[in-house]
């Protein structure tokens, strides 16, 4: 279709992705879900491209774990130099230097100058579920309270703190005892007529009745919050909200939880969402981003509070891996050497500018929002009645998929499209994904006619 980057030259999936389809379908569970119906051969920056030699623009990162770039040359030299050393000798039986210098460089960087420690895992669920063992042994409590629409992982205590029914629970159950859900703000959708102010404190009030009507303060061990809501659709909280909710922590003796696992790591122009917010969180949860594709996870926290738990009670055979925090170490220079926190705000304002445009001329679209580089359309049939429109969505998704753009749905309805594209996108491929964007909605809305 004459883009300089994007370059699909066979239907999808083409014949080498085929055959690798129909074996796919053969061995391995229906369970596991997949995008774009084609299989990578390589990949550099925000490029990938498949066994049949298509080019794609990545504006799906891994979900969320490619800001620095798939393939990055500071993680890849660190990872050849790990695997020529060792690959694993378990942290728990000798130890190396990597864990400790990931923990004391991540340590630094969370907000608050108080002592902190990090401590790692394989997943980001992983490491939500050893926030509330840490937070449970700290306050010897034995309540969790999370937020509706939020999304935590799939283990069991993380599938209890996730909402979406389905796919993420139906007849997955019992779920994990004592575990509440709040109410979290969604602008978009607030009551007609009530203003942004009015709103604001609504919520916040919801959430204390809540501490009133369904669970007691001083039974809760952690109120685990993602600074923006990821899988439900990149919704981001006010201010008032989330510092209201950190305070009633701090009055109860709550460890407040930052799950900052699709947000770190520059996605919203800072290392964690948490400081748009000026708020310091007790413990906060890492994973996805920290090490462009290697499987590691950690929490980073106040020492008080991470130190409780006693030798043994925490870790796991591959917990911290060398080459995660190898990896790990890696993305911190090169978010450094790069300025990538920069790069995510600047982006952000781009496509930003472009969503706004498009929420000008396209009647299907309800609302643009987004935090730093962590935006979203949310797609509706109706402007008035906001009735939610995954049909589209999920059109538009093939359609750029046919063009060459990598794009991902979120949302309780899967009527939203979210980017996370890796940051060191060059300007020309975010310029050129925008454009291919915008050309699939086009082609795929019928009632389509600019203003
Ligand atoms: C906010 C948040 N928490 C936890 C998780 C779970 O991470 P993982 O899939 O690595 O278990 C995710 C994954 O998308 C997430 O977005």
């Amino acid at each position: 279709m004459g883009y300089s980057f994007a370059n699909v030259k066979t239907a999808l999936p083409g014949p080498k992705a085929k055959a690798l389809l129909e074996k796919r379908q053969t061995y391995v569970p229906k369970g596991v879900s997949n995008g774009i119906p084609t299989f990578i051969d390589h990949a550099s920056g925000a490029l990938l491209t498949d066994v049949d030699g298509n080019t794609f623009i990545d504006f799906a990162g891994a979900i969320g774990t490619i800001n620095v770039g798939h393939c990055n040359p500071d993680v890849v030299a660190a990872l050849h130099d790990q695997i020529d050393k060792y690959i694993h000798p378990g942290f728990n039986v000798m130890m190396y230097d990597s864990y400790i210098e990931l923990a004391e460089r991540l340590s630094k960087l969370a907000p608050g100058d108080h002592d902190k420690q990090a401590i790692f895992f394989n997943s980001g669920a992983e490491a939500v579920e050893n926030a509330v063992k840490i937070a449970r042994k700290y306050t010897k409590r034995q309540g969790v309270v999370v937020f509706s629409r939020g999304y935590h992982g799939r283990t069991l205590m993380t599938m209890t703190m996730t909402s979406k029914v389905r796919p993420y629970k139906f007849e997955f159950g019992p779920f994990a005892p004592e575990v509440y859900k709040a109410p979290y703000p969604y602008e978009y959708r607030r009551p007609e007529g009530m203003s942004q102010e009015a709103y604001d404190d609504y919520v916040l009030n919801e959430f204390k009745t809540f501490l009133v009507g369904d669970v007691a303060p001083e039974t809760i061990a952690a109120v685990v919050m993602e600074p923006v809501q990821g899988e439900g659709g990149f919704i981001v909280p006010s201010k008032k909200f989330v510092q209201g909710v950190a305070q009633l922590c701090k009055e109860h003796g709550i460890v407040f939880v930052a799950d900052e696992i699709q947000t770190g790591f520059c996605r919203t122009g800072k290392y964690f969402a948490i400081e748009h917010f000026d708020v310091v969180p007790d413990l906060i949860t890492v994973s996805k981003s920290m090490a462009a594709g290697v499987p590691i996870s950690g929490v980073i926290g106040r020492k008080e509070i991470m130190n409780v738990a006693n030798p043994g009670e925490l870790g796991g055979t591959y917990s911290g891996c060398p080459l995660g925090c190898r990896s790990g170490l890696a993305v911190l220079e090169t978010i450094e050497k790069h300025g990538l926190n920069e790069r995510g705000a600047a982006i952000g304002q781009k496509v930003m500018e472009r969503f706004h445009q498009f929420k000008e001329k396209f009647d299907v679209v309800g609302d643009v929002r987004g935090l730093g580089a962590m935006c979203a359309i949310e797609f509706v049939k109706d402007r008035t009645t906001k009735e939610p429109n995954k049909e589209i969505v999920s059109a538009i998704i093939q359609e750029a998929n046919s063009r060459g753009l990598i794009l991902l749905s979120a949302g309780l309805f899967s009527n939203v499209i979210r980017v996370l594209m890796p940051l060191v996108i060059t300007d020309e491929q975010l310029e050129e994904g925008l454009t291919i964007l915008e050309e699939s909605i086009v082609a795929q809305t019928a009632s389509l006619q600019p203003k």
